[in-house]
């Protein structure tokens, strides 16, 4: 056990061991890195009591400081950025340069987070009843905070999700009750030592660790809870929109972005942009590209620069700053190699890929005339397989972008732009890119999921609006 980590629950300000230990396998090889402490119910209840307590004083602090506390952690966090990133890395397998990314984005989140407040929703918004043709009444609307908010996030940014989380919801006033996902919980551990070390009032930050299958439902039937913000599977939102109804929500959850590519591309730039967009990270990423829908005129010549494109790509240790690393787990394998052996069933090319080549290790996966009746046309793989589904027209494509039950981002390859806004005016999903890839960022923009992709919004704006109520006072003259 010399050099295995364990990570520490932490509530009203006290780190907490328990008895029951979940240990923690590394996602590159399996090994045994560390261990967690798994709360019991009790533990759990004692957390929600910590925060619904601290919210009283916590809200009452001026807005500054506020500020203070929070840019006090972000110092902390700063300071640590190598060793967040290499536990990044090590815990669940994202590429070293990208967990660096990750940590050093988190960072900037904050400081966007702090500004936009400040500008944003410090002052109220005011009103008054001129457009009556009077002004007796001025009414000053504030954004306040709503209580003791849930954050839950899922194993892929472990640390960027997480932030973008908990930054936004204390800032404006609530108290927080955080449970990281079981891949990922032993970096997220350390999130508890730097608001520690920042000295927040007893309370304000907690942090439960535990299965969410053993410990999620009981989560959510606590009634301290006025507000739930979770990214993760949809399922998994389902259950907490049907849990707490009627409470501040925000859910960000799968999809199946569509790379709608028309017939007069520069095809080498527009492949090597998919074919990043649909592998970074072994495409497990909500916004990776999860299928091309391309016109049948240009497919041939299309798929054969997509697979250029893929052979290049690099497999192997994420220590290596390479493409294409192992999956989260061997469940996660075996789903994308069941829905690519389905299409296959159903007459798919495999062009390249398909080959399991190390642990949890799937070369990247490349597979052409995929039918629409095959899972793979509609369901997330979360892994590295690029579904090509040709179509004869324009409509075509918009149609089976909109048959998914997924609603998240889209992208549109075309040289006409005007014909891409009009494509993009028909497609419902949350945001549409012109000739890029889908993605997150920037930070400032919200990011939208429509249908089983999500409800509310999120982004460094939203998120601090998203866990607040309006209240107003009118003053009577
Ligand atoms: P997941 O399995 O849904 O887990 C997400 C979180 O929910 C984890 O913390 C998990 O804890 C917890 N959880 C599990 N069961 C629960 C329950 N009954 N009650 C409350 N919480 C529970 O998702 P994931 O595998 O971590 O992430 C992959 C999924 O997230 C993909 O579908 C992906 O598209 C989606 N995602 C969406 C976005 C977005 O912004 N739209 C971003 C990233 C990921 P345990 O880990 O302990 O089970
Ligand atoms: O899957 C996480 C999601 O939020 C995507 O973020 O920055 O990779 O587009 P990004």
């Amino acid at each position: 056990m010399n050099n295995k980590l364990h990570g520490l629950a932490y509530i009203n300000n006290k780190f907490i061991d328990t008895d029951k230990k979940i240990s923690i396998n590394s996602a590159i090889d399996g090994t045994e890195i560390g261990s967690i402490s798994a709360l019991n119910k009790e533990q759990i209840d004692f957390a929600f009591e910590s925060a619904h307590k601290a919210f009283y004083k916590w809200s009452f602090l001026n807005f500054d400081q506020r500020i203070e506390y929070i840019l006090k952690f972000a110092e902390f966090f700063l300071e640590d950025k190598e060793v967040i990133a290499n536990l990044i890395t090590k815990e669940i397998g994202k590429s070293y340069p990208d967990a660096l990314t990750e940590v050093i984005r988190s960072y900037e989140y904050i400081i966007a987070t702090v500004e936009m407040y400040k500008k944003e929703l410090v002052n109220p918004i005011i009103y008054d009843d001129s457009i009556h043709g009077i002004k007796n009444k001025i009414g000053k609307f504030y954004h306040v905070p709503i209580g003791v908010v849930l954050a839950i996030s899922p194993f892929n940014y472990p640390i960027n999700l997480s932030i973008a989380k908990i930054i936004p919801t204390l800032l404006v006033g609530n108290t927080i009750v955080f449970k990281p996902a079981t891949y990922g919980s032993l970096v997220c551990s350390l999130i508890a030592k730097y608001f520690d070390k920042a000295n927040f009032p007893e309370g304000v930050f907690n942090l439960v660790m535990g299965k969410g299958s053993e410990i999620g439902d009981y989560i959510l039937t606590n009634r301290r809870i006025e507000g739930v913000t979770f990214t993760g599977s949809t399922d998994i939102g389902k259950k907490i929109a049907k849990a707490l109804p009627a409470k501040n929500i925000v859910l960000e959850l799968g999809g199946k972005d569509a790379a709608i590519v028309l017939d007069d591309i520069d095809i080498k730039k527009v492949a090597k942009e998919i074919v990043k967009g649909a592998f970074n990270f072994s495409g497990q990423r909500c916004t990776a590209i999860k299928r091309v829908i391309v016109l049948d005129s240009i497919a041939d010549n299309l798929v054969e620069e997509l697979k250029n494109n893929v052979l290049d790509l690099k497999i192997g240790n994420p220590f290596d700053g390479v493409d294409i690393i192992p999956l989260i787990d061997n469940k996660s394998l075996n789903y994308v190699l069941d829905l690519i052996n389905d299409a296959i069933a159903h007459n798919a090319n495999v062009i390249t890929g398909n080959k399991v080549v190390g642990y949890n290790l799937l070369e990247p996966t490349l597979v052409d005339n995929v039918s629409t009746k095959s899972r793979l046309a509609w369901e997330e793989p979360f892994g590295p397989v690029l579904p090509v589904i040709r179509v004869k027209t324009i409509q075509e494509a918009i149609s089976i972008t909109n048959a998914s039950n997924f609603g998240l981002q889209a992208s549109i390859f075309t040289n006409n732009i005007e014909k891409a806004k009009l494509i993009a005016r028909y497609l419902n999903v949350g945001t549409i890119n012109i000739n890029k890839s889908p993605s997150r960022g920037p930070d400032i923009f919200p990011f939208i999921g429509v249908k089983d992709s999500g409800f509310g919004v999120q982004g460094i704006v939203d998120s601090l609006k998203a866990m607040t109520r309006i209240k107003g006072i009118v003053e009577n003259n």
